[in-house]
């Protein structure tokens, strides 16, 4: 394997995680999973990475320790691999600017991608799909996004969209939405990862446009 070094960043449940690693398996997508980083100890995506044979780490947030102080840990930790980008897979923690300091290029944008569960900028913050599922939206989708300094807001990169006029409850939006993401974010990857793409700027908004 001779991919884009990469560490996911991820605090859950990581079917993203499996979906970037089969990826990667299958030959779809270009890139070497350094390690998995994980801020909670019992996050079951540090086992599914250790079943996959690769590095599982748990770098814990300590009480009232400054986020950018746990970041500086995490960067320690994760030196050895030499990640170009930062994958966040269900990280459930607010990254601050030195973080996206250092995976910021030379181009001027962030090497650290995310995806966020709904159309963004529609139902930024937690549980996307159940507030689509609970404002009656008939259409909800996931976003694959760089990370920037405001939550939930750095530039679009790639959307899936499906409709939920028959979805009787949050459970079953989420449930379209997580196969929707386990689509999208190997497919954006494989060409936000070699950074074949553009960022332009559309009034005050940057904008991600593939080439
Ligand atoms: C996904 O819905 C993702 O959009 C959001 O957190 C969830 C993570 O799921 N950021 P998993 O841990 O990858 O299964």
């Amino acid at each position: 394997m001779n991919g884009i070094p990469i560490v996911v960043l991820a605090s859950g449940r990581g079917s993203n995680f499996e979906a970037i690693h089969r990826a990667i398996q299958t030959g779809g997508l270009a890139a070497e999973i350094g390690a998995v980083v994980s801020d909670r100890r019992d996050a079951p995506v540090l086992q599914k990475a250790k079943a996959a044979g690769i590095s599982a780490l748990s770098v814990l947030p300590k009480p009232s320790e400054a986020r950018a102080l746990h970041e500086r840990r995490i960067l320690e930790a994760i030196r050895a691999f030499s990640p170009r980008f930062l994958v966040l897979a269900g990280y459930m923690r607010i990254v601050t600017p030195e973080l996206i300091g250092a995976f910021r290029s030379e181009r001027g944008y962030s090497r650290i991608v995310n995806i966020h569960p709904s159309l963004l900028p529609a139902f930024p913050g937690l549980d996307g799909y159940g507030q689509a599922f609970r404002h009656g939206a008939k259409i909800a989708g996931c976003t694959v996004h760089l990370v920037d300094t405001e939550v939930d807001s750095g530039p679009i990169c790639a959307q899936q969209a499906f409709p939920i006029v028959d979805c009787a409850s949050a459970e079953e939006v989420e449930k379209r939405g997580l196969k929707a993401e386990h689509e999208l974010y190997p497919a954006a990857l494989s060409w936000i990862l070699p950074e074949k793409f553009e960022v332009e700027k559309r009034e005050e908004r940057l904008c991600v446009r593939p080439h």
